[in-house]
């Protein structure tokens, strides 16, 4: 216990630092951005069809088995609905699909947030790494140059002939164009009991401490103590997928490990291991079940788990403590959460499923393995 002395009185001195500034007229947190309407970012129509199109294919996997919104799913606000995702042929995904409403604004991706710089790293690595979409993007690059529809829309879009640099920008700029919008939150048609609500989560409940902004997060860690998901470990396909992540992110005795050490493997200090990244609030009506691992299952158990102090966690975050909420208080935080989910994501006009994967090196493959 002592061990975790200097670090939880250090937290209280930052605590009682930003009691202070608050006292003043400036923010306590003056990077945040006030709660409102999330912005649209600007983007390029004609490279935004062609990303769209690109994130709808299945031929960006390796066996031609997923695409991006096999996951993420526009009519989920683009999760899938699972606890923990499918992943490519032979295993099973450890982390629950995160929405990507307006996840062209966060600041670092994925939910340890292990990629910081920008969303090319993070559409890299999803076409390419073995438990995703397990691509060669030179053969990417290939199949979308064999596709005349491609040839086309990467010269309408400015981008010369096919390239994967090309793909992954025009996916890039879809993910950007992906905004929340009309929820009743924004238009002002929100319920006496979702009001209440929003003074709850500004107030006595204390959500407004992490989730903040327009989108309702800081983009930092907290360790909140959500419980392990135990299928991780006791489901073979999920495991070899977990064990392929932790030994690249360098996490030692990785074959033993029984816990999702969060945002540990972004610096390896002690202090990170679980830590995920805030959640974006935005589109929950859609995005259940909830957290890293898929672990709660509805708002009401979201709410409860936070009422109840959250989690078991040796070092869980002091803000995230037992609330003494009424169930007439936990009914107004979760129509107050509900007010944040909007207007259905565009599906696309055509069906993906028809996006015609019957082009010569395709059959090939197929001929070969069947
Ligand atoms: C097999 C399911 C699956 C497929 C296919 C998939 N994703 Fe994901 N995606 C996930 C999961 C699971 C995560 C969270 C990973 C983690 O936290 O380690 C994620 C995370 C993300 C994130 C970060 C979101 C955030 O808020 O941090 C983005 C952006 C993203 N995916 C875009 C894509 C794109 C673009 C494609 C296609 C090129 C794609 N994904 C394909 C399951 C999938
Ligand atoms: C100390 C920072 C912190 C505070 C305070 C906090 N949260 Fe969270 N919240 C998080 C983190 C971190 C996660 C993700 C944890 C994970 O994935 O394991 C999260 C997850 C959630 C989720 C799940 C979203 C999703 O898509 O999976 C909801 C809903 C939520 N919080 C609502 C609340 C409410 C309501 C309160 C107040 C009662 C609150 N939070 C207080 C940091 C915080």
């Amino acid at each position: 216990m002592n061990r975790h002395a200097p670090g939880i009185a250090r937290q209280v001195a930052v605590l009682s630092l930003a009691g202070i500034l608050t006292l003043g007229a400036t923010s306590a947190f003056a990077e945040d951005e006030p709660f409102g309407p999330v912005k649209a970012l600007e983007t390029k129509p004609a490279l935004v069809e062609l990303g769209k199109r690109l994130f709808y294919d299945p031929r960006l996997s390796g066996d031609t088995s997923l695409s991006c919104s096999s996951c993420h799913q526009p009519d989920k606000a683009f999760t899938d609905g699972e606890a923990l995702s499918i992943a490519y042929t032979g295993s099973l995904h450890f982390r629950n699909t995160p929405t990507l409403a307006n996840v062209g604004h966060r600041k670092a991706w994925f939910h340890d947030g292990r990629l910081g710089t920008n969303l090319n790293d993070v559409t890299r690595e999803s076409i390419t790494e073995t438990y995703f979409m397990n691509m060669d993007m030179r053969i990417m690059q290939e199949r979308l140059k064999q596709d005349p529809v491609y040839v086309e829309m990467f010269e309408a879009a400015g981008k010369g002939e096919p390239s994967n640099g090309g793909a992954r920008s025009a996916i890039q700029e879809f993910l950007k164009s992906i905004t929340s919008s009309g929820a009743p939150f924004d238009t002002g048609d929100m319920s006496d009991s979702a009001n209440a609500g929003f003074e709850l989560f500004k107030g006595k409940a204390g959500c407004a401490a992490c989730h903040t902004g327009p989108r309702f997060t800081d983009d930092q860690p907290h360790n909140i103590g959500v419980p392990e998901n135990p299928e991780i470990w006791s489901d073979p396909e999920r495991h070899v997928a977990f064990v392929t992540y932790a030994k690249f992110m360098g996490v030692e005795n990785y074959m033993n490990l029984r816990r999702d050490l969060g945002a540990f493997v972004r610096d390896h200090r002690q202090e990170s291991a679980g830590k995920f990244m805030t959640p974006t609030l935005r589109e929950l009506t859609y995005t259940a079940p909830y957290m890293h691992n898929g672990m709660l299952a509805t708002l009401e158990d979201v709410v409860d788990f936070y009422n109840a102090g959250g989690g078991n966690a040796a070092n869980k975050d002091i803000r995230v403590r037992p609330l003494n909420l009424t169930d007439e208080e936990k009914t107004q935080l979760v129509d107050f959460l509900k007010s944040l989910s909007g207007n259905s994501f565009d599906v696309p006009s055509y069906n993906p499923g028809e996006i015609d994967t019957d082009y010569p090196l395709i059959a090939d493959w197929r001929n070969q393995t069947n």
